[in-house]
């Protein structure tokens, strides 16, 4: 008698659940195929847990997660139907008195925001960057050089990421360590318990004193003509359409949104990519015979591993997606990770190619899609481009630790490890250009 293939159960997809993670692209594979509009109930215990968090203002008991292109284009793309305010996670988040900013908001909130926040993030304030983007790069790189192994997070793609968030305060990358412990306390608010909203208040208030007194002699210089503006500055001194100014609350609020949306995402886009490359000589390969791929390469692994996994709107009024019926107030999640592996839409999916067409490539939703689209992606894939080309470029032999094994992070939202453990000939590290 020939091999029963088991048939796939929609319901053994729990989102919230640490155990679909090794193999989530598996699910989503299926889950477009079979329940493309995905229902979970939260369990009593999940219910709690997200309950249990001072910002939140109402329970929740289930969650729809999209997982076809189509459908995701279509929420992402309609902002009144499919609402921000209340948050991007599971949780019923308290909506900002103020109406909030950007992640935080919606309509013409959310555009007054865009508007004064875009410039601080512009590639001509990215631009200067680049020159302390690559020597934290290569002072990353010459610490560990001799060692002959590394876990990619830890002793790399966090303190880059941190590093590069330090330079957008213009502050001293000696502080890359406090602003890596801002950018922690506020992503543990999501999930979190009181002890972690106390702790990601704390951060705030810190953000909050750093704009105050940093932010005003940093103004006064730019003022002077002393230096050059920078990401706070610019916030600080742009107006909107109307001439008017973001009000301190607001420039900490933006603050807080790039540190939390800049911190964990590129540090995992960052390791991903070193995973993909050795798990795909042949991709390498190409990359160090054609450098000039790095750009498609970047959005190539962004495609193929979207950092961030999804992320969660509330409908405005009742929707019907794929002859599912949602309610008002419906937390529905769009899954950027199964968008990009969509049949429908990217020829051999599953194939990581880092020479893929670029009009096809410019489809992926790795940076989300529609009025919210990141607005730190200029940085991000600057930042990928100097951390991939430099890490290959001087470690030729950098390869995944055969001893140990990779794993992956279990944090709902993040789609990527977190431990990487690579090794290497220390004989064969390059030293860093002067
Ligand atoms: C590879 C790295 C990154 C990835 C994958 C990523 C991904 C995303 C995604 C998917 C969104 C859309 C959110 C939504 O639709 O609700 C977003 C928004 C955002 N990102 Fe990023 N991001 C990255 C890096 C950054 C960096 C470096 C910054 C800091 C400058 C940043 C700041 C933001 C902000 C402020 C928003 C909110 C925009 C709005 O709602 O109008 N991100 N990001």
């Amino acid at each position: 008698m020939a091999d029963q293939v088991p048939v796939y159960d929609p319901s053994s997809y729990d989102p919230c659940s640490p155990d679909v993670k090794p193999n989530v692209e598996e699910h989503f594979a299926e889950l477009r195929q079979k329940c493309p509009v995905h229902h979970h109930r939260f369990s009593e215990d999940q219910v709690k847990q997200l309950s249990d968090n001072p910002f939140v203002i109402g329970q929740v008991d289930e969650m729809y997660s999209l997982t076809r292109y189509r459908d995701i284009e279509e929420c992402l793309m309609n902002p009144t139907l499919y609402l921000s305010a209340e948050g991007s996670g599971p949780e019923r988040i308290r909506p900002p008195e103020n109406g909030g900013t950007l992640a935080w908001s919606d309509g013409a909130a959310h555009k007054h925001s865009r508007r004064i926040a875009q410039p601080a993030v512009s590639p001509k304030v990215i631009a200067p960057l680049t020159p302390m983007l690559q020597e934290r790069i290569d002072d990353l790189i010459d610490e560990v050089a001799q060692a002959g192994r590394m876990d990619v997070l830890e002793d790399f793609a966090v303190p880059l990421t941190s590093g590069m968030l330090t330079y957008l305060l213009g502050l001293p990358v000696e502080r890359a360590e406090e602003v890596k412990q801002w950018a922690m306390a506020i992503l543990s608010i999501w999930g979190g318990d009181d002890e972690a909203a106390r702790r990601g208040a704390e951060a705030m208030g810190a953000i909050s004193e750093c704009v105050t007194t940093w932010g005003a002699d940093r103004v006064a210089a730019v003022r002077r003509g002393e230096a050059s503006p920078d990401t706070l500055t610019t916030l600080l001194m742009t107006p909107d359409a109307q001439g008017s100014y973001f009000s301190h609350e607001e420039v900490v609020q933006a603050f807080a949104q790039m540190i939390a949306g800049g911190f964990e995402s590129s540090a995992t886009a960052i390791a991903n990519g070193v995973y993909l490359f050795c798990t795909h000589p042949e991709e390498l390969r190409k990359l160090r015979e054609r450098p000039e791929l790095i750009g498609t390469a970047v959005e190539e692994v962004l495609r193929y591993m979207a950092p961030i996994e999804g992320l969660v709107r509330t409908t405005s009024t009742e929707v019907t997606v794929g002859g599912v019926e949602m309610k008002k107030g419906t937390k529905v999640r769009a899954v950027f990770a199964s968008a990009n592996m969509d049949e429908e839409v990217f020829t051999d999916p599953r194939q990581f190619r880092i020479d893929r067409d670029r009009v096809e490539l410019q489809k992926h939703m790795a940076f989300g899609r529609g009025g919210h689209v990141c607005l730190g992606n200029t940085l991000a894939r600057q930042e990928l481009k100097l951390a991939f080309t430099s890490l290959f470029r001087r470690i030729p032999t950098l390869e995944l630790d055969p001893d140990l094994t990779p794993t992956r992070n279990k944090v709902m939202v993040i789609h990527g490890f977190d431990y990487l453990p690579v090794r290497w000939d220390p004989a064969s590290v390059i030293a860093r250009e002067s």
